[in-house]
């Protein structure tokens, strides 16, 4: 069974309230999605696979430690992409890769509109970014999508989640680790994550 790690960091914490506030405005909403998703990279990227590499400090020569290959970002569009600037600023050069994804708000069942990706993506780690796991239904799909074109090791960082939508992910996709800001409590009839922060694309881009 993968990894899931929910993230436990006061200020993690803290943004993620005001991220849930719905008097929060459409700029501050894009700054603390930021935030929280430059904390969340830490730790999602904190076993990518390392190889030696021999440096020449101005004392001695030393054999340190450096990426392997630069990861794959995923986005799933479109909340997906407010998590991906944080990431890159982390990791300047990252590949990066689109799937776009809807629900249908009817049967919730996700609907691929548009996929591009790295050709060499079997050969890298791939970070699947989405701040929302409700469902679960989009991240499944998604991780579908992308292990057909060859991923093989793949990881997924959302802000919020609910217990369902982790449950789905995991017993879909038992080989991709789960890194979340939090843990919320359910979803309610119409789909969305309660208490959670609403309709995150919406947020993100003013679309309300
Ligand atoms: C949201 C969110 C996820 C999906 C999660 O996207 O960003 O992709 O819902 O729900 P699920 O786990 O039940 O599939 P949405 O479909 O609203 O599209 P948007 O990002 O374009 O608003
Ligand atoms: N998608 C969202 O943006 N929010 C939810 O609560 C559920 C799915």
């Amino acid at each position: 069974m993968s990894e899931v790690c929910i993230l436990n960091h006061s200020l993690l914490t803290h943004k993620i309230t005001l991220l849930r506030d719905e008097t929060t405005d459409v700029r501050d909403f894009r700054q603390l999605l930021h935030e929280v998703s430059t904390l969340i990279c830490y730790e999602a990227t904190k076993d990518l696979p390392l190889v030696d590499k021999t440096v020449k400090t101005p004392i001695c020569e030393t054999v340190g430690k450096v990426m392997k290959n630069q990861p794959v970002l995923v986005p799933i569009l479109r909340a997906g992409l407010g998590m991906m600037e944080p990431f890159i600023n982390v990791i300047p050069a990252a590949k990066v890769g689109h799937i776009g994804l809807a629900r249908n708000h009817e049967t919730l069942e996700p609907e691929e509109y548009y996929c591009n990706l790295p050709a060499d993506i079997s050969e890298r780690e791939v970070i699947l970014l989405d701040p929302m796991l409700a469902t679960g239904g989009s991240g499944s799909a998604a991780i579908e999508f992308i292990k057909r074109r060859g991923a093989k090791n793949i990881r997924f960082a959302c802000i919020i989640a609910a217990p369902v939508g982790m449950e789905v992910v995991q017993k879909d996709h038992p080989d991709v680790d789960i890194f979340v800001g939090c843990l919320d409590e359910k979803l309610n009839e119409v789909g969305y994550i309660v208490p959670g922060l609403g309709d995150a694309g919406d947020r993100l881009f003013g679309t309300l």
